[in-house]
């Protein structure tokens, strides 16, 4: 079968590597891609975020079987519905149920009315209200646009003043668009993070194996937020934190979504805050995590186009999952600047040697390739997995490998992985 893949970072190298070695697969097919994932498939730039009458009849011309889409714009555009009209096979949610990320009104109203827990909150459309509303509050709160705004429309606040400021940033000075028009000011929750996803076809669901991310830049949690600097799996997770999710946040937000009429279909990703063993969702997102798939698909033994297929003809309850007992971490080697301004172009040294060493793999993200040579082409440039029989050495295994890369400005957190030895 010919399969598409759409999406050109760290995330869609590694489902198209994992795809690379279903039998059932023959070409594969990536848009954008990058100079890494032309490794293993066909790149090609077509415009994919809002308008996708190009992709459609890319997929006719090709003769693509089946779709499989990584980034929410898409998603929340609307990609899986029009490709479902013309009776194209495409893994992924529907516009309305990936509203759950396209709108945090949405997604907060949501959790409200099927008492899914979360951080107390209000919504806004009005600076003025807004502004009073912030004023009679004691507590740090947090101030989100409620549209996609690249993962940076979340304001962590210290103070009354800031929050004030991030609502004014966002609602009078716009510096996400339109995505600011409405805005959720919430009350800022104390605890650690976990990324929890599940797979489901609309009627059952599965859950992947645990793992966490680190958005800070700096080391210990320090600097801006990231897209993701690292990530590791497994995460450690009691049984009984684990109960709670599925039985307070998962069933009740797979269950919410056919109440609502708009069954949700794909990866379902939450973002939790875990506080005092209780679980409560900072945000939900439509797809896979990024760079949290770098550390859970090297862990899956399944065929992963059988589970895509599993979801499509909703059989996923006759998918057995089995991952490999060792553990993994990934670490993000970034450019300098990043998650600010950067330089692009720097050569980047070797890259190729790397893919020989047993355990590591190296995915790319902002990479492209020029001339027989690999150049820096983004902010988070590539990140390498290095995979052990636990966490420790799958630690030591990627920053071993990290050491064999280099480009002008690289930096790159020294700490990944090692909340997971102490915890
Ligand atoms: P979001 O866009 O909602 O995922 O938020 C991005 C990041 O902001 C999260 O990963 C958290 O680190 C932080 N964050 C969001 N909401 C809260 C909250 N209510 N309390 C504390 N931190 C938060
Ligand atoms: N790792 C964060 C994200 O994928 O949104």
């Amino acid at each position: 079968m010919r399969v598409l893949v759409i999406g050109g970072g760290g995330r869609e190298h590694t489902l198209c590597w994992k795809i690379s070695q279903s039998p059932r697969v023959d070409e594969i097919f990536c848009i954008p891609g990058n100079g890494g994932i032309e490794k293993v498939a066909i790149c090609r730039e077509l415009p994919y975020e809002k308008d996708f009458s190009s992709l459609i009849s890319f997929v006719r011309r090709e003769k693509i079987d089946f779709t499989v889409v990584g980034p929410e714009a898409p998603l929340v555009g609307g990609i899986v519905d029009q490709f479902e009209k013309e009776g194209l096979k495409i893994f992924g949610p529907s516009r309305k149920a990936a509203r759950l990320e396209g709108s945090k009104v949405y997604a907060k109203q949501f959790m409200k009315k099927y008492g899914i827990p979360t951080a107390e909150f209000e919504t806004f459309s009005d600076l003025k209200k807004a502004i009073d509303y912030i004023d009679e509050q004691k507590e740090p709160l947090v101030v989100k646009a409620d549209g996609l705004a690249g993962g940076k429309g979340s304001i962590v606040t210290r103070s009354k003043e800031e929050a004030i400021e991030a609502a004014r940033q966002l609602m009078e000075d716009k510096i996400f668009g339109s995505a600011g028009e409405r805005i959720v000011v919430e009350k800022r929750l104390k605890g650690e993070e976990l990324s929890f996803f599940v797979i489901t076809d609309g009627v059952s669901f599965k859950v992947l194996v645990s793992s966490r991310d680190y958005k800070p830049a700096y080391d210990g949690d320090k600097g801006p937020n990231t897209g993701g600097m690292g990530s590791y799996s497994p995460a450690p997770l009691r049984p009984s934190l684990f109960k709670k999710i599925i039985n307070r946040v998962v069933i009740p937000t797979l269950e919410g979504m056919k109440k609502e009429g708009t069954p949700y279909k794909g990866v379902l990703y939450l973002g939790l805050m875990i506080h005092s063993g209780e679980p409560k969702v900072l945000e939900y997102n439509c797809r896979f995590g990024d760079p949290e798939t770098q550390v859970i698909l090297p862990r899956l033994f399944n065929d992963i186009m059988e589970l895509f297929q599993a979801v499509d003809k909703q059989r996923l309850d006759a998918v057995d999952l089995k991952w490999r007992s060792h553990a993994t971490t990934c670490v993000v080697l970034a450019s300098k600047g990043y998650p600010g301004s950067y330089e692009k172009g720097k050569p980047i040294e070797g890259l190729d040697n790397l893919t020989r060493i047993r355990n590591v793999f190296a995915f790319c993200a902002g990479v492209k390739r020029e001339n027989g040579r690999f150049l820096t082409n983004g902010g988070r440039v590539v990140g390498i997995t290095g995979m052990g029989k636990n966490l420790k050495e799958s630690i030591e295994t990627a920053y071993r490998a990290v050491k064999k890369i280099s480009f002008e400005g690289m930096h790159y957190r020294r700490d990944i992985g090692y909340k997971g030895l102490v915890s």
